[in-house]
């Protein structure tokens, strides 16, 4: 009887929060917000501002955090800096709109523009950029199409962009639990939990240790957003999932169907969702790159791009059953994505500036590999076209588009929806070190598709393979990542494929090396236990901080002494170093190379694993080499700071080219 009666009362709370699909498509236009509703959600749109004030959805009356601003919970935002001011970290700018107007409004779906335009009034003070942001609601669908087109004109002052971002602040009450990946979930702290009250600074500020956390059970845990990036390729599906238990189960997730419009390419690294609980689309930045993908206008210099759409995509549990909650919201999110994949390009996007897929262009083909006298298939290369410019320029290409594929084992690719003009194919294949580029021009017209069957790519070599140190596929994942001091863990990292996403590996290496510098020996080391995976600075005990030599040691029998060798030096990433070779004499005054100084990437407080790839070819004359024990000196000279070092994608020194042709 008692049972009977709470079953009643459960059954009656589900069926009121059932959504209501049958309400249609609603827009009610109000003085200070717009509200767009479909019966299965709600959203409130600050009026003129354009700012997601409040997303209603499944009894719930806010996912959104109620306790900010009404301009800090659903936004488009970037860091600028004008002409003259060099140097200065920026100015963010909340894009807020001063226009609304309908585009679309049927049974079908609401789309509304947000606009705001520029003028020489605003010189120095505004960012010269027009906006355009777009919200569309569809009658059965559970979220909201996101779309922004930024634009400058002709003659509008010069200006540098940092960072471009869509950011949605989560109620703190109910997300608890994040999403990021199928491997990397996890609950997470509160953000109360990173105040100064309850946690500890690091060597930046984005990095804390949790001392006195609401939830005991992250005590002793590092919160640091910069865990959590994703290269774009993998950033397609992330979000929250409100493990609160006054409501039923409910997820909130940003799905980026297509990264054509995110800048540099597809390994370039962003941040996803992190402690607030924030959850981020990032289109640009400069993280893991630094200064090189600072997007720069000249004066005068026009320019149009359209970020998204992108799909803010909310799921709840209709009922429970058995199993993990939190793992059938993310299955679902993850069923909606392939779905979002699917219908990309959507046919559904009024502005004429976002192409439908019969205006665009497809191009495949067939990429071989020519290393020696081997011919084998480009085996999972990345092949992709971007703008047209230098080999490997796509790296940090950004004020355009890039549309990028992987290979099959034979080397076959395609790649379809490409936007219409001009471009250069480029391709890089795991396993292989330099860059492919086509030299011919590709120009994509409506409906056009090219093919091009017969491209071979030849890997830069001189001579036969002497010795080879790591795998070249531009990260150094394959090398030696120890543990993290245990007064630094993230728990989520612990026993994981992504070790290197620990706090603070880069003081281990003086702890790991306390006597001399790293000394890998061929033949006899491997480079997956011997060879730490990043070169870092050396701590001395007065807290500064000095460069280190690595030794490469191998014997050699015969030595052309005219022959010409060649060292291969792939880096993974490099910040603020300079890396000298020496060859058998580590005193000798001038090196036999040197970079010079190279790299802003950033990559190691930030806990990646790559930034962006640099190949050095270096000529060694036979005469520097001896019969028997040879040692290469690989010297990183820069020493202010624990954050500068390399990571090495791959070593490989070649023999002479043989005589015979
Ligand atoms: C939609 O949500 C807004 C704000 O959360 C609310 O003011 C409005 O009444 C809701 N509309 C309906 C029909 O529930
Ligand atoms: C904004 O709206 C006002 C009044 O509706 C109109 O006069 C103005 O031209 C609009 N501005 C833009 C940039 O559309
Ligand atoms: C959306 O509305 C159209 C027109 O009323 C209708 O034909 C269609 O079935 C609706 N779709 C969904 C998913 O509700
Ligand atoms: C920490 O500081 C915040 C604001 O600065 C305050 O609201 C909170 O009560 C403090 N918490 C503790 C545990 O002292
Ligand atoms: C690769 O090529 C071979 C021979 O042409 C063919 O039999 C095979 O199906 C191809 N495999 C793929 C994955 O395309
Ligand atoms: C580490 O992971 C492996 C494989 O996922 C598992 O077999 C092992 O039990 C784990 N070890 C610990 C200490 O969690
Ligand atoms: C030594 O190297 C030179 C220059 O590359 C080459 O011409 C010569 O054939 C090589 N000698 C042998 C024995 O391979």
């Amino acid at each position: 009887m008692c049972s009977l009666l709470v079953l009643f009362l459960i059954s009656l709370q589900w069926l009121l929060i059932l959504p209501l699909s049958s309400l249609g498509l609603q827009l009610h236009i109000q003085d200070k917000h717009v509200v767009m509703e479909n019966g299965i959600v709600n959203v409130t749109i600050s009026n003129p501002q354009g700012m997601v004030t409040g997303i209603r959805f499944n009894g719930i009356d806010n996912l959104l955090e109620v306790r900010n601003k009404e301009s800090n919970r659903g936004y488009w935002d970037l860091v600028w800096e004008g002409e003259g001011s060099q140097g200065k970290k920026g100015t963010l700018d909340r894009i807020e709109t001063t226009n609304m107007t309908v585009i679309t409004q049927n049974e079908e779906q609401v789309e509304l523009s947000f606009t705001r335009t520029w003028d020489p009034s605003l010189k120095g003070k505004v960012v010269p950029m027009k906006f355009d942001k777009r919200f569309i609601m569809r009658n059965g669908s559970s979220g909201l199409y996101i779309y922004a087109i930024y634009e400058r004109l002709e003659g509008w002052p010069a200006v540098n962009v940092g960072n471009m971002r869509l950011v949605f602040k989560l109620n703190k009450d109910k997300f608890h639990y994040m999403a990021v990946s199928e491997n990397r979930k996890r609950e997470m702290p509160l953000p109360d939990d990173r105040l100064s009250n309850r946690s500890q600074k690091l060597a930046y500020p984005e990095a804390v240790l949790l001392v006195n956390p609401v939830e005991p059970q992250f005590k002793g845990e590092v919160d640091d957003k910069y865990q959590y990036s994703c290269e774009s390729k993998d950033a397609i599906l992330h979000g929250w999932i409100s493990s609160s238990y006054s409501d039923p189960p409910t997820g909130f997730w940003q799905i980026t169907p297509s990264n054509e419009f995110r800048s540099a390419g597809p390994t370039k690294q962003y941040l996803t969702s992190h402690v607030g609980p924030t959850s981020l689309t990032i289109v640009h930045s400069t993280h893991y790159a630094g200064s090189d993908l600072i997007m720069k206008f000249g004066s005068g210099e026009p320019w149009k791009k359209v970020f998204g759409p992108v799909f803010v995509y909310v799921n709840y549990l209709s009922n429970g059953g058995d199993g993990d909650p939190r793992q059938k919201l993310w299955e679902d999110a993850n069923k909606q994505k392939v779905k979002e994949i699917q219908s990309w390009p959507y046919n559904f996007i009024a502005s004429k500036d976002f192409p439908p897929s019969d205006q665009r262009g497809s191009i495949s083909g067939r990429l071989m590999l020519q290393d020696g006298d081997r011919k084998i298939p480009a085996n999972r290369a990345y092949v992709g076209v971007a703008p047209p410019g230098d080999v490997g320029s796509w790296q940090t290409e950004c004020k355009s588009y890039q549309f990028w594929s992987r290979a099959n084992a034979n080397g076959s690719f395609s790649i379809n929806n490409i936007r219409t003009g001009n471009y250069n194919l480029y391709a890089w294949v795991p396993g292989f070190i330099g860059d492919y580029k086509y030299d011919g021009a590709i120009s994509i017209t409506p409906g056009s598709h090219t093919n091009m069957d017969n491209l071979v790519y030849q890997p830069p070599r001189d001579g036969p393979t002497i010795w080879q140190i790591g795998f070249p596929d531009r990260s150094a994942a394959e090398f030696y990542v120890p543990d993290p001091d245990p007064k630094y863990i993230n728990k989520l990292y612990v026993n994981h494929s992504d070790r290197f996403r620990q706090y603070g590996l880069w003081e281990r290496y003086s702890e790991l090396y306390p006597e001399g510098d790293m000394v890998y020996t061929v033949g006899v080391s491997d480079y997956r236990k011997d060879w730490f995976f990043a070169q870092v600075t050396r701590k001395n005990p007065d807290n500064t901080y000095q460069g280190t030599t690595w030794q490469v040691k191998f014997k050699l029998n015969k030595i052309n002494k005219s022959g010409i060798y060649k060292l291969r030096l792939a880096l993974a990433t490099a910040n603020v170093v300079q890396l000298q070779v020496r060859v058998n004499n580590p005193l000798q005054a001038s090196p036999l190379f040197s970079t010079g100084q190279i790299g802003h990437d950033n990559t190691i407080a930030r806990h990646g694993i790559h930034g962006l790839y640099r190949l050095f070819n270096v000529d060694l004359q036979g005469s520097l080499l001896v019969e028997g024990d040879n040692t290469i000196f690989l010297t990183q000279t820069e020493s202010v700071s624990p954050f500068q070092g390399i990571m090495y994608d791959y070593i490989r020194l070649e023999g002479p080219p043989s005589s015979v042709s």
